[in-house]
């Protein structure tokens, strides 16, 4: 079906314009970007969306946010608008309008403090929108800082670019986008962060922007991509991402851009405290401010005149500089008021009418990436190089863990074979299975960089989340390997534990795995609260625990009955962890018995099972079983955590929408959109 072409020519209301001697000002107008804009704006009126694109239309959409009382507090006010294919959609306004939030809400990845009311369709379809049905370049940049451009944009590459792609032809793509953001000088250059100087602000920003655009993506959100950029090197971004635009939609918040860059916008979305002040042809604005009696200066870039005229974050230092100048709350109030009665509002709303009317394509999980084979090889090869560059990950960890073997093996030195090397011998095996392995809580904070990386390119669709699980563990055990032999052979051999290799490799198997289970468990609290701090306290705190109800501090017969007994002692990794390192280390011992009282000899059997209390009807080779499966459990756990965030997040987002009928009104300041139906906030 073709799509039907109108002559778009928007028209104000001018009895919205107010009687104000602002207005005898005379009008300036950018009149070359309005002939420009209006070519462009000739498509308007198409509504066909059984064409290839994305139609997105957005329909009285509130964004509400609780205030902590009982009342709450709106961030968006009935917003409608749309986007459409072969389209950029510019949102603009003073910081803190609500853009990212309008951006957030519109990708379906608002925070779940919010409440968020409207329809959003896809293609005149309900459907959600994050994990791989459009590409966000959220404001913030998330990369992997220890990544050298070439690197971070070459891995993405083949991880997104699907295997019908060659290695040489992925290569070139990546390449190429390096070039059209104008990175070609610094692809050497590591991207840096957390203290580590790497790339500046605006080169960043223009690597996230790579990342995203690399497979083309239907539908790009950009929030705000030109931040950081001089004006030149945001007039080449935005007009990149314009080239790309030919049956794509792209929806870009944006805060200063040059008259040159402004001319690349198809529409213009402007907003002023959540409120749309206006949306329409990006250069029919300026008539609509001139309209209303706020005429673009001459010589002044309009969408700096623009975002003058609409701020009221400053109006006390105004005040006291123009006296006579009008409030901007009533400034704005007076656009918006003009925008809801033009001609231009009811065209909007009709546009977006027929385009929700018409269900076309659902819009299809990501675009084809690599397969699940080269996802997980490409990931894990990413990940070990990220661990090796990253100090903080394992090398600072080595580090320390020989300085604490070093420690061990002098206090412990020789430990010999007397009646008192029992006692000795038992705490030395139960630091090195509880507080060593403890110690891998260190490497939190990295871990935590991690999953906020694979968040986002989990929201973008680049891989699945099973090939990030895989990864994560396959490429920590070589590292995890050096960490525990290394320590561990020191320890081991300074202390002049049971001789014999056999044994020493059972004593670094039992370590490491140790290693691996607290660092999967580590992971899943990453899973669960990606803050740092809160993260480090609850590990500490659950590992605190287990150590407790382990079977060594109170013995296992001595354990209270409820919680520590049954069920902990025998979900706790410690338990098996003491047990294996016991057997392997007594059993086939002889002790000379306590002087004062018992037998003169004491064989290492009777140890185990009179002082330890050691569980005897199976080998230490089970007990290392017994660790390894559940190293196998604790990242199928992980794995079901980043999935089922994944459906349940979506689905709590639609628990909070709640209808509007079901809700009472609190806002902010109610006289400034008269002509909205009942807002739904509770
Ligand atoms: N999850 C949230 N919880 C509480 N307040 C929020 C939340 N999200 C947004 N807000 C508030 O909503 C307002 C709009 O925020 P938003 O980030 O959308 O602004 P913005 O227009 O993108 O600003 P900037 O240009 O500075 O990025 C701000 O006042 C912000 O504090
Ligand atoms: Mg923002």
């Amino acid at each position: 079906m073709q799509p039907q072409v109108n002559n778009y020519q928007p028209s104000f209301n001018p009895t919205s314009m107010p009687n104000n001697s602002e207005m005898m000002i005379p009008l300036e107008v950018e009149t070359t970007s309005i002939a420009n804009n209006r070519a462009t704006s000739a498509v308007a009126d198409r509504t066909d969306t059984g064409s290839d694109g994305v139609f997105l239309t957005w329909e009285d959409l509130w964004v509400t946010v609780s205030d902590g009382r009982k009342s709450s507090r709106p961030i968006l006010q009935g917003l409608t608008g749309y986007a459409r294919p072969g389209e950029l959609l510019a949102i603009m306004g003073p910081s803190g309008c609500g853009k990212s939030t309008l951006l957030d809400a519109l990708a379906g990845r608002l925070d779940s403090n919010t409440r968020q009311n409207g329809d959003i369709l896809i293609n005149g379809r309900k459907q959600t929108l994050a994990y791989g049905t459009s590409a966000y370049v959220t404001q913030d940049d998330l990369l992997i800082t220890t990544l050298t451009v070439r690197e971070a944009v070459y891995y993405s590459a083949q991880l997104q670019l699907p295997n019908s792609m060659s290695m040489s032809e992925k290569r070139e793509r990546a390449e190429m986008i390096i070039r059209d953001m104008g990175l070609q000088d610094s692809v050497n250059t590591r991207i840096g962060g957390w203290g580590v100087k790497g790339l500046s602000g605006g080169q960043k920003r223009r690597v996230s922007i790579c990342i995203e655009i690399l497979t083309g993506p239907k539908l790009l959100f950009l929030d705000e991509p030109t931040s950081g950029l001089d004006s030149a090197a945001s007039y080449y971004v935005m007009s990149r991402i314009a080239g790309q635009k030919e049956g794509r939609t792209i929806i870009a918040s944006i805060h200063q851009p040059s008259s040159e860059v402004f001319g690349l916008f198809t529409n213009l979305f402007l907003l002023s405290s959540g409120r749309t002040v206006y949306f329409g042809p990006a250069g029919a604005a300026n008539e609509f401010f001139a309209l209303n009696g706020f005429p673009c200066p001459m010589l002044q870039n309009p969408s700096d005149h623009f975002l003058k005229t609409i701020n009221k974050d400053f109006d006390q230092d105004i005040e006291q500089g123009l006296r006579n100048k009008k409030p901007t709350e009533e400034v704005i109030n007076t656009l918006v008021k003009s925008y809801q009665s033009s001609t231009s509002y009811q065209d909007i709303q009709r546009q977006v009418a027929q385009i929700s009317k018409q269900e076309g394509e659902v819009l299809e999980k990501n675009r084809s990436h690599a397969s699940f084979l080269t996802q997980c090889i490409v990931l894990t090869r990413r990940s070990f190089v990220n661990m090796f560059r990253d100090l903080g990950y394992y090398w600072l960890r080595l580090a320390i863990y020989v300085t604490l073997a070093f420690g061990l093996g002098t206090i412990f030195y020789n430990v010999g074979s007397s009646y008192g090397s029992i006692q000795a011998r038992g705490s030395m095996l139960m630091f090195v299975a509880s507080f060593l392995t403890f110690m891998t809580i260190g490497g939190f904070p990295s871990f935590v960089e991690d999953m906020k990386v694979f968040e986002r390119e989990r929201l973008n669709g680049h891989y699945s989340s099973g090939a990030f699980v895989i990864a994560n563990a396959l490429s920590a055990m070589p590292y995890l390997i050096v960490v525990s032999l290394i320590p561990g052979a020191i320890t081991y051999y300074l202390t002049g534990l049971q001789q014999g290799f056999e044994h020493f490799m059972y004593f670094a198997s039992v370590l490491f795995t140790c290693m691996m289970l607290v660092e999967s468990l580590m992971m899943i609290v990453a899973g669960i609260v990606p803050n740092f701090l809160m993260g480090i306290i609850l590990g500490a705190g659950i590992q605190g625990l287990m150590i407790l109800g382990g079977g060594f501090f109170r013995l296992p017969k001595d354990l209270p009955k409820p919680f520590w007994r049954y069920p902990l002692y025998d979900i706790t990794f410690h338990k098996y962890a003491y047990q294996g390192l016991f057997k392997n280390e007594f059993i086939g011992l002889v002790f000379p018995g306590d002087e004062a009282r018992g037998p003169k000899i004491l064989k290492g059997e009777d140890v185990l099972r009179n002082m330890y209390q050691v569980e005897f009807g199976y080998s230490k080779w089970v007990n290392l079983a017994i660790l390894l499966g559940m190293v196998f459990l604790y990242r199928l756990l992980f794995f079901v955590i980043v999935t089922s965030v994944e459906k349940v997040k979506p689905a709590i987002r639609a628990f909070m929408s709640v209808p509007p009928k079901q809700t009472k009104q609190v806002m902010m300041n109610p006289s400034t959109t008269p002509e909205h139906k009942e807002p739904s906030i509770v």
